[in-house]
């Protein structure tokens, strides 16, 4: 996929997204549908997300939220991972390739590259949505931007 390419298919994809997520105010059902949209448009080889629980320590985690894609790990703490590292610098993280990622979780080992980008709710980390794609190097800038904009939709 060129990047003009990319480009305007994320372009349909905010617009889908922004007309999916209208009168619908429950997050699970919006991260679900959201998962789906943007696995089935894009081609990507994982696409879910992560919610930050408490559990009855009041200690706090990612969670295993709705994902479309093969079974992925349950729990991931904070700093841990892509994930856990874009939860705790509160911001999106883009590896080019995994295996150069200290610390990086292995759900799949046709994971090659990935990205991660918060979800906040009142200036907290509430979630994140993590993507892999089987190939190297498959996100940049664009993908980033894109996705924080879709992500917000989740207010
Ligand atoms: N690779 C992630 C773990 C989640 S799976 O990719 C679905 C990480 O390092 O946080």
């Amino acid at each position: 996929m060129t990047e003009l390419e990319k480009e305007q298919k994320y372009k349909q994809l905010l617009k889908e997204a922004t007309a999916l997520l209208d009168g619908e105010s429950d997050m699970i059902a919006n991260m679900a549908n959201l998962a789906a949209l943007i696995h089935e448009t894009m081609g990507f080889w994982w696409t879910g997300f992560y919610i930050v629980r408490a559990d009855k320590d009041g200690a706090e985690q990612l969670v295993l939220g709705p994902f479309q894609g093969p079974i992925a790990c349950t729990r991931i703490a904070l700093g841990r991972g892509v994930c856990g590292t874009s939860w705790q610098r509160r911001e999106t993280v883009v590896v080019p390739d995994v295996e150069k990622f200290p610390g990086h979780i292995a759900c799949s080992s046709q994971s090659r590259s990935e990205i991660v980008v918060p979800v906040f709710k009142a200036d907290k980390v509430s979630a994140v949505l993590d993507i892999d794609s089987r190939y190297l190097d498959t996100f940049n800038e664009t993908d980033a931007s894109y996705l924080e904009q879709i992500v917000k939709l989740l207010n």
